[in-house]
């Protein structure tokens, strides 16, 4: 079965992106939300056949799929609410952090596949929400229940212009550990280190500062929410980061030239051969 409708829980920037993208191809799209002011933002958008706060009201509009929006711990609050209300819907979601979603999910025994679109923003809620924000985008797919219906969920992202891709949740949490929470951490903490060491130089800022800490802007909830649910993965991330500053502050303080040289060298090739 085609999904021909969607029932999206959370209208921020990612659901409301999404609600825009599935409205522009012609599916009926369904939106809950617990926040007042964006159930109002969201219905002057021309978008959604029904708005509601109210999750028996959202199940009775009866969706071919069920896609969570929020954050990572609200995600897993609806995975136990929607098991709670006995739901046989295919469900997925948009969490940035795979694996205790996933698990939680087959524990639940819901018809679930976990999902991850590699796009996003440093702003958030439903005024944030634009066309095109997925346009030849990876999503990633993590899947879960056996009979899940795993390829009209590929048709239907692949439809709105993405690229699917398969992976379990433990390697998707290692890989978007890698290159996403590791350098927002990175990024966090750099613009901390600036505070405390020179406030004044961020009004001299030029493109370096400011393209390495874009991400710093982002938003703390969903933030807070990533680190905490894979700890043990960013925790062993940040301990190879520290060892690699200390072994750079050794090399400066050593004036170890040719070895600094050597370290720009071959980080500064890996870098260029990054498609
Ligand atoms: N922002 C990004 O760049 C990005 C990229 C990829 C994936 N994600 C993931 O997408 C999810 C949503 O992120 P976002 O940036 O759209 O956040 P957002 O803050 O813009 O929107 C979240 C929305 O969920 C609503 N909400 C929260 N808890 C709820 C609940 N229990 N029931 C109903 N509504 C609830 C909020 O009112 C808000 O409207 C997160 O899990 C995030 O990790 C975000």
């Amino acid at each position: 079965m085609a999904f021909k409708s969607i029932g999206i829980i959370g209208l921020g920037l990612i659901g409301g992106s999404f609600a825009r993208a599935f409205c522009d191809r012609g599916l009926s799209v369904y939106g809950l939300d617990g926040c007042a002011s964006t159930l109002a933002e969201a219905a002057q958008a021309d978008i959604f056949q029904a708005l509601t706060d109210d999750i028996d009201q959202f199940l009775k509009m009866k969706p071919d799929l069920i896609y969570i929006c929020v954050p990572v711990e609200a995600t897993k609050a609806v995975l136990k609410t929607l098991s709670g209300k006995g739901v046989t819907a295919p469900v997925t979601d948009g969490a940035s952090t795979k694996s205790s979603v996933c698990a939680l999910a087959g524990e639940l025994g819901l018809n679930f596949c976990g999902g991850h679109p590699i796009a996003g923003r440093e702003v958030s809620g439903f005024s944030a929400s634009v066309n095109g924000l997925f346009d030849n985008a990876v999503h990633v797919l993590t899947p879960v229940a056996e009979g899940f219906p795993e390829d009209d969920l590929r048709a239907l992202h692949e439809g709105i212009g993405m690229r699917v891709t398969v992976m379990t949740a433990d390697k998707h949490d290692l890989v978007f550990g890698s290159i996403s929470h590791l350098p927002h951490v990175t990024a966090f903490s750099l613009v901390e280190a600036v505070n405390q060491a020179c406030p004044e130089a961020f009004s001299y800022t030029g493109g370096g500062f400011r393209d390495f800490t874009r991400i710093a802007a982002s938003n703390p909830r969903m933030w807070t929410d990533i680190f905490l649910d894979n700890d043990k993965t960013v925790i062993e991330l940040i301990d190879t980061y520290i060892d690699l500053l200390k072994s750079w502050r050794e090399d400066i303080a050593d004036k170890n030239e040719e070895k600094i040289y050597k370290r720009i060298e071959e980080a500064s090739s890996i870098r260029r051969s990054i498609k």
